[in-house]
């Protein structure tokens, strides 16, 4: 029986057999209550997918997250790997613990608990919180304000561009980029906007969101995100603390944003010096592949409406093959998630869906193999969690899955209000 490797082409399966895979479950066998796990299943690491992880609430998707990134730390080519999870209600941190409480499920599939070096970030403006609540992390993140364009304040602040406000944050951000040798702070923005000849309302509007902005406790004159790129590394981007703030999500993407440009931009530059490397026989990567693991992505990628972090996130989408970045996008809704992300992924991992809109929207994309449909499947499912379907597009094959338990603890799970 050849063995069960997602994400892998042939070409690669052939020269690299298992090398740069991980196993992330067990293939299920037989229908509902009497499915039973067989074989692993590897998933391919070594280059780049754009994976879409499925469920409604309470199925597994972040715990599978944890999974993947997981597999990402421990694999064989791990050093030619860069792993970022942009965690929006702040759970990842418990990878730095081993999963204790599920020492005798892990028993069963041999594994055992395991801590992980994960490095937690946050914004630098919210440190004083964290201590406060005593919740830990390593390190602090910033970005700088010139890095951004008009379009993306105006989509961070909601702002219609045809609007006065938004011709006048077009005018203060071309001229700062004009006037400066390229880097200024949101203090300039607001000298900038009561420059301006514009009604005082208008002016004073501007103001009011920028100075909210200055409370989101992220901005500073460089931008401090080169770390998140290291060799081997699991950074975590907690980015739960603008939760309580009506712009939480905007302040969220902005960061996806900086983020998924930069990391583009270096990785096709490092592919440039990699080619060449190749051309003369040397094999060495200048600078690890990167994934990029979003929870609830459909904040940040949705159907309808656009945040900053759209075009840059469906930049990755669409040529991220070539440069080698990765992207693993998690959302209950499909049907939410931009429709262009959907039709691009290569591999999508489904558990449990029941509205219709969902799984039409899962059905649309790779059905050319499906002997049955995608609701057929589905519905065989048992109902344990952890279970689902991986649709693979490379080998155009659909597998029903028990994912494996975590190694580390994860800390999303369901409350409950049995203890005391
Ligand atoms: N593969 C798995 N093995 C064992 N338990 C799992 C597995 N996947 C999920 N769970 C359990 O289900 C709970 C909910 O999973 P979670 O990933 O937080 O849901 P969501 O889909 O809402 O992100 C977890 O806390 C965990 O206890
Ligand atoms: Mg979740």
């Amino acid at each position: 029986m050849p063995k069960i490797s997602v994400g892998r082409s042939e070409e690669d399966r052939e020269e690299y057999g298992l090398k740069g895979t991980g196993i992330i479950g067990k293939h299920m066998v037989g229908e509902n209550h009497e499915a039973h796990t067989a074989n692993p299943i590897y998933f391919d690491l070594a280059r780049p997918h754009v994976m879409g992880v499925f469920g409604k609430r309470g199925t597994g998707k972040s715990y599978s997250l944890g999974t993947i990134a997981e597999e990402l730390q421990t694999s064989d080519i791990s050093d030619n790997l860069s792993t970022i999870i942009i965690d929006p209600m702040g759970i990842y941190w418990s990878m730095k613990r081993p999963n204790d409480r599920s020492a005798p499920l892990l028993e069963n599939w041999d594994i055992k608990p395991d801590a992980f070096d994960a490095q937690v970030y946050i914004p630098e403006g919210k440190t004083q919180e964290f201590d406060e609540q005593e919740m830990p992390y390593d390190d602090t993140f910033t970005l700088n304000p010139s890095r951004f364009t008009a379009q993306e304040w105006g989509m961070a602040f909601g702002l219609d561009m045809n609007s006065e406000m938004g011709i006048l944050l077009e005018r203060v951000i071309s001229k700062l980029q004009e006037e400066t040798d390229g880097n200024y702070t949101t203090d300039h923005i607001i000298q900038g906007i009561r420059k301006f000849d514009f009604p005082k309302e208008t002016q004073e509007g501007l103001v009011n969101r920028f100075m909210a902005a200055q409370d989101w406790g992220v901005f500073s004159q460089e931008s401090s995100l080169d770390k998140f790129t290291t060799r081997g590394e699991l950074s975590i981007i907690d980015v739960s603390a603008f939760g309580e703030m009506s712009s939480g999500w905007s302040v969220r993407a902005l960061v996806v944003a900086l983020l998924a440009k930069r990391i583009l931009r270096k990785r096709m530059t490092a592919r440039r010096i990699e080619e060449i490397d190749e051309m003369e026989n040397i094999a060495e990567n200048e600078m690890p592949i990167v994934w990029m693991l979003i929870d609830e992505a459909h904040e940040f990628l949705p159907a309808k409406g656009k945040t900053p972090a759209s075009d840059p996130l469906l930049r990755w989408v669409k040529i991220g093959r070539e440069p080698g970045v990765s992207l693993v996008l998690a959302t209950q809704q499909p049907a939410k998630l931009h429709p262009n992300a959907l039709s691009q992924c290569d591999v999508v991992l489904s558990h449990r869906l029941t509205a219709k809109q969902d799984i039409d929207s899962l059905g649309e994309i790779m059905q050319t193999y499906m002997r049955h449909d995608i609701g057929h499947y589905i519905n065989a499912l048992p109902d344990r969690t952890g279970t689902g379907l991986i649709l693979d597009d490379n080998s155009e094959r659909i597998y029903p899955i028990q994912m494996r338990p975590r190694k580390s603890w994860h800390a999303g799970g369901t409350p409950d209000a049995f203890n005391d």
